[in-house]
């Protein structure tokens, strides 16, 4: 069986913490999609590290990691995120398996992806500006490279005939701010290193382990509202965020996924444009963005924070059949007299627990209730049940609303700040 982990929210609400936690069951993980938009932050022993493209089962000594064919990636980037690794990892080589059908983001993505924000001018996504949608759009359009194509007689042609194409493009948008040959450079090295790994057909790989009855751990990317189907469109990825991705993403069916896990943070985070209705755009907000360092680990841009919205979770638990749930910092609202949770939408007059189809145009008023805090005191070392009372209420009104249990608690960055409710 393949299990899955993913965001339900838009995105950063701890994956890689708890992939990383829960990889000693593991005898796999797989990254299935997104790219090295994604920022994966792993604490142990007093180390921190931020993965990009590379599962976060990649410290545990027994564990492989897959980078599936529904990944996009970017050689110059993994290189330099196994840089960051290596001195941990010294025997990484022999854990990470990369599919020959995932696809390359080539220098031009990137300089694409910065020309069409930049023509976007105020209606820009806020892309992470690493090339990911231009990438995924050559993949459907049935023109990209993949890496297994880096091992073909005839790569530099096929990509200077792409680049040729992009070079046009940019030149359409008028963006001039790049020097390609630099970056042309750069990514022909990583290449001849990317060359060194093992470059694998994965899709026989990950049935055969399901043949041999191995325990596998999908690590979803980005966050369900961020999804390019049913997220908060068209401020969104370009990748199919949700559980359904697992399938494409690896080569697995459908009957094969097992158990899904969906983490949350106790109140809400959005980076980049896009709606927000629970969006706390004042100093509250800003509060919450300082305790819980709610600046991007990719990019360090300022997540815009707010409260925790019900209404959105409970579509995105729909969408992936969330089993478990994991909720993420609820230390971080420490100390707060009250705080609130959005329960319905009020859509022009009518009240509904439905996310409407266009959240983009649809003027939404989130309706809250109210909640009192839980003092300073909450730590992971008391146990669920020894904890404030507040802090129990609060979460038992969310598993009641969500009609879902949650699991685990997490109270903190590192390994050990978390807390098996039901133990
Ligand atoms: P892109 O995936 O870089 O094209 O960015 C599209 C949107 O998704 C932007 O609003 C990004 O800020 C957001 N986004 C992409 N990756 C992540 C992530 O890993 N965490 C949170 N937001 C992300």
């Amino acid at each position: 069986m393949i299990d899955v982990i993913l965001g339900l929210q838009w995105g950063d609400e701890g994956k890689g913490k708890i992939a990383d936690y829960l990889t000693p069951k593991y005898d796999v993980v797989a990254r299935f999609q997104g790219g090295p938009n994604a920022g994966h932050s792993l604490e142990f022993e007093g180390k921190k590290f931020v993965l990009n493209t590379i599962p976060s089962g990649i410290f545990h000594k027994t564990t492989l990691n897959l980078i599936g064919n529904g990944v996009v990636i970017d050689p110059v980037r993994l290189g330099e995120e196994i840089a960051r690794i290596q001195s941990e990892c010294p025997d990484y080589k022999d854990r990470l398996l990369i599919s020959q059908k995932a696809h390359l983001i080539l220098p031009t993505h990137r300089i694409l992806d910065a020309a069409s924000e930049s023509a976007k001018g105020d209606a820009k996504i806020g892309s992470t500006l690493r090339g990911i949608g231009p990438t995924y759009r050559d993949k459907i359009g049935r023109s990209g490279l993949r890496v297994g194509d880096i091992l073909e007689a005839d790569f530099n042609n096929r990509y200077a005939a792409i680049v040729a194409d992009h070079l046009k493009m940019i030149q359409f948008l008028g963006y001039t701010d790049f020097n390609l040959k630099e970056e042309e450079d750069k990514f022909f090295q990583a290449l001849e290193f990317l060359k060194t790994h093992q470059l694998i057909n994965s899709e026989y790989f990950i049935n055969d382990c399901l043949s041999q009855g191995k325990k596998i751990l999908a690590e979803g990317a980005q966050g369900s509202m961020l999804d390019v189907e049913f997220g908060s469109y068209p401020f969104v990825t370009s990748s199919n965020t949700l559980t359904g991705g697992v399938c494409t993403g690896l080569g697995v069916a459908p009957k094969h996924i097992g158990k899904v896990y969906g983490i949350f943070k106790a109140y809400c985070t959005r980076v980049g444009s896009g709606p927000f209705p629970t969006e706390l755009d004042n100093d509250l907000g800003e509060e919450i963005r300082v305790k819980g360092h709610e600046f991007g680990a990719t990019t360090g841009r300022k997540r815009r924070t707010g409260w925790l919205d019900l209404v959105a979770l409970k579509y995105t638990i729909m969408l992936n059949g969330v089993d478990e749930l994991i909720m993420m910092k609820g230390d971080v609202l420490n100390g707060m007299e009250n705080l609130s949770v959005a329960t319905d939408y009020e859509v022009n007059g009518t009240i509904s627990q439905q996310v409407p189809s266009n959240l983009c145009s649809t003027q939404v008023n989130p309706i809250y209730r109210e909640f009192p805090g839980w003092g300073e005191n909450l730590s992971h070392l008391q146990g669920f049940n020894n904890m404030d009372d507040s802090f129990k209420n609060y979460v038992h009104f969310i598993e009641n609303y969500l009609e879902k249990k949650i699991g685990v608690i997490s109270l903190g960055p590192q390994r050990d700040a978390t807390v098996i409710k039901n133990a």
